[in-house]
């Protein structure tokens, strides 16, 4: 008998939300990231000094932070409450979008 253990495979509904419309368009946000919006800019770029800009970001960088902030390991964040009930597959949603966002630096300003 073949025992090998099915993989999970992991769903792709997110990454259908991930693809930017067009390159002038806005990109459509998934879901989540409209929460992140509120403190860090559409754009990734938070409009209050201070306050980190997400936007260029390496995918990776961005998942590992955070899973960090999920994590609480950084203690007294607000982060830590925005992402504490995120999945996996979630915060592969928004890594995604932001990387994707690719910002010129032109763009605004
Ligand atoms: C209530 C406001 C608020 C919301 C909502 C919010 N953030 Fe943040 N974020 C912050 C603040 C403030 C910091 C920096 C200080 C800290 O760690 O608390 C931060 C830090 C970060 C950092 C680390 C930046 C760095 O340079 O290390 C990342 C990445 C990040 N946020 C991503 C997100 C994403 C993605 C979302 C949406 C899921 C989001 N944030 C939602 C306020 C917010």
């Amino acid at each position: 008998m073949n025992n090998g253990k099915i993989r999970l495979v992991f769903p792709v509904l997110f990454v259908a939300y991930g693809f930017p419309v067009a390159a002038a368009g806005e990109p459509e946000q998934p879901e989540v990231v409209r929460v992140c919006s509120e403190c860090h800019g559409a754009e990734g770029k938070a409009p209050i000094p201070g306050w980190p800009p997400i936007a260029g970001m390496g995918k990776e960088e961005l998942i590992s932070k955070l899973k960090g902030y999920r994590a609480k390991l950084v203690p007294e964040s607000r982060m830590s409450d925005v992402t504490h009930n995120f999945t996996d597959s979630e915060i592969e949603a928004i890594a995604q979008y932001y990387v994707e966002l690719k910002p010129t630096g032109k763009a605004s300003k």
